[in-house]
């Protein structure tokens, strides 16, 4: 079932939000070569608490962490690790936090010291990327036009777009209908109407787009040992287009 949400809840998710994006912006600051992801998982659901929220991620579906964080070849869902971060890695941090009820989830990736100039690139296409699809994020439109923005300009810069995970509406629960997907065909699939919330979640392989399950029985890599970028938006469909509500340049 697709909802629309109310105003209340829409507040609820932007104040959730807040403290996700503040969240991040401290991560972005940690991560050096020689801090553990680990590390960063504590400290994300320390700050979360501190700021009256819960990871929301922890528990669901049994997953352990409040983080996913996932290096170089993880597409998603990599678990945090004692593994030390090394200079040029690339690492996405995908987080929900739960404020009174209210979730907001967004995933980010971040550089580890000096990346290559190809891992540049796949982290600044993933995120234009990102962009393109929320662009496309309109009353009236489909969920077509967003994969489809996605794809044809990911692809027209040599790289692939991973098709076994994607976006979702999103409250009361992390995975609502509808699912969004990164690739597809303009005017197909579901119209776009205001008040639904959804997140736009690209994740851009360098190499082919096809995925393997870690036997952890929940991170997914490339299967080709690609490096993968991901950027991750929750958004409202609004009269005026699409609001971000984890935007992180408020
Ligand atoms: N934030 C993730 C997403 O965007 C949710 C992962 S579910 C978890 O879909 F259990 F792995 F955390
Ligand atoms: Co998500």
């Amino acid at each position: 079932m697709i909802t629309r949400k109310s105003k209340r809840e829409i507040e609820q998710m932007q104040a959730a939000a807040d403290v996700l994006v503040a969240c991040h912006k401290e991560i972005g600051k940690m991560i050096k070569p020689g801090i553990t992801t680990l590390e960063i998982d504590a400290f994300a659901e320390k700050f979360m608490a501190d700021h009256g929220a819960t990871p929301e991620q922890k528990g669901y579906n049994g997953y352990p962490y409040a983080i996913c964080a996932s290096v170089n070849d993880e597409i998603c869902h990599g678990f945090p690790t004692d593994e030390k971060l090394k200079d040029g890695d690339i690492v996405t941090i995908d987080m929900v936090v739960n404020l009174n009820g209210g979730l907001a989830d967004s995933a980010w990736t971040y550089a580890v010291g000096n990346v290559d100039p190809v891992g540049q690139r796949l982290m600044d296409v993933t995120k234009t990327a990102l962009y393109k699809g929320i662009e496309q994020a309109q009353a009236g439109n489909r969920i077509g036009d967003i994969g489809h923005a996605i794809q044809s300009y990911a692809e027209e810069e040599g790289f692939s777009v991973v098709r076994d995970f994607t976006g979702h509406g999103i409250g009361p629960t992390i995975h609502e209908d509808p699912h969004v997907p990164h690739f597809g065909l303009p005017n197909k699939g579901l119209r776009l109407k205001e008040g639904m919330v959804i997140t736009i979640e690209p994740m851009i392989n360098e190499g082919t787009w096809e995925s393997q399950m870690d036997d952890n029985g929940w991170t997914a890599r490339t299967i080709d040992k690609g490096r993968s970028a991901q950027y991750e938006h929750q958004i409202v469909i609004t009269k005026e287009g699409a609001m971000i509500l984890t935007d992180q340049d408020r």
